[in-house]
């Protein structure tokens, strides 16, 4: 599919044809990577945050208006074994950036995990040193996800201001470099963001072919009332024809096109769009998603970790949640994965 063909999907609206391309990138989903949905545990290590990102709510910029948290290695341990409970294949350790986490700190969680459990390890902590990405993964992590957010420099400056003193990391190296290391490697964007045109969207869609990616993350932008983009301010004004909605139709175009141009790609059916309207996990399922990220973080954590608002899992209980997905997930006729559910990409080697 060519660039011309993604943004003529991008901008149709003609609902029969739009369930030809979910009925095709769900053909696509279930010869490339089956039936199964994989569990992965989500673990929000801490909501302490060094970067400016104008749309998350835990952003540095926030300052004290949110009590910050960092996990501790036991209450790190204790959700490891939740997940090994209730039967995930992996665990999802995220967190702001957040150098209080320490290499060796997540060293010696990694260490443990490996040592007590059958859990995969996806890290997901922002841009960190290469030194701390190669000591990682020789700890054992398998994976590591960190989201490009958008293809496009002027769009990608003007949502991520500079830290002080730091230059722009190129996400795009960054993903190279993880690669190169063995991971297997994660990234994303978010759609509807202001400023993201069609054309925008296009490209990112061809960058996750492009980048080879064993796990692409997709969800709606989802304003925050305390961010800066979240007020409107300092917005990249584009012709309101040309701006990507930020809706569920728009999130499900998006998923499905992945799917059918990266086949072999782990892709969640997120939080984020599950926050949109109950429905949407199966939404995401049944329009090219494999994964689901049950949150595993203690509830007393839960809600200081809003980086969009009403996020849908911010009550859930996560044993109450454990059985409900499960019955969830075979109701749409489709199997709970068993295993570590690594990428097909991944285990053919490219
Ligand atoms: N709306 C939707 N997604 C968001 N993220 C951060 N803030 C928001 C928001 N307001 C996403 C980013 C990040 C991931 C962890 O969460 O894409 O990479």
């Amino acid at each position: 599919m060519n660039k011309t063909e993604i943004i003529q999907w991008l901008q149709e609206r003609d609902q029969a044809k739009l369930a030809e391309l979910f009925l095709q990138a769900d053909k696509v989903r279930k010869e490339s990577v089956g039936e199964a949905v994989h569990l992965r545990g989500l673990i929000e290590a801490s909501n302490i945050c060094s970067r400016q990102c104008r749309y998350c709510g835990i952003n540095a910029d926030q300052g004290h208006s949110i009590p910050r948290y960092r996990m501790n290695l036991d209450e790190m341990k204790h959700c490891a074994l939740l997940a090994q409970e209730y039967g995930y294949g992996t665990i999802v350790v995220q967190a702001g950036e957040d150098y209080g986490l320490t290499g060796a700190f997540i060293t010696d969680f990694i260490k443990w995990v490996k040592a007590n459990t059958p859990l995969a390890i996806t890290l997901s902590l922002g841009e960190r040193s290469e030194a701390e990405f190669r000591d990682w993964h020789e700890a054992g992590a398998d994976r590591y996800l960190l989201r490009f957010e958008t293809s496009d420099t002027a769009l990608y400056q003007n949502i991520h201001p500079p830290v002080k003193g730091q230059k722009h990391h190129d996400r795009f190296e960054i993903l190279k470099q993880l690669k190169g290391i063995g991971y297997e490697t994660g990234s994303g964007v978010m759609v509807g963001i202001p400023g993201q045109s069609y054309d925008i969207l296009a490209n990112d869609i061809l960058s996750f072919q492009n980048l080879g990616l064993h796990m692409i993350g997709i969800g709606p932008y989802i304003p925050h009332p305390d961010t800066s983009l979240g007020k409107g301010e300092n917005i990249i004004e584009i012709p309101a024809s040309e701006q990507v909605p930020n809706n569920q139709m728009m999130t499900c175009i998006v998923l499905a096109l992945t799917r059918i141009l990266c086949p072999e790609t782990n892709l969640p059916s997120t939080t984020a769009l599950s926050t949109l309207s109950d429905e949407g996990r199966e939404q995401g399922l049944n329009c090219g998603g494999n994964v689901i990220m049950p949150n595993l973080t203690p509830i007393k954590y839960r809600k200081l970790y809003e980086i969009y608002p009403a996020k849908s899992c911010i009550k859930e209980d996560a044993d109450m949640f454990n059985k409900q997905i499960k019955d969830r997930i075979e109701a749409i006729g489709r199997t709970v994965g068993t295993g570590r559910g690594d990428s097909v990409k991944f285990t053919n080697k490219c």
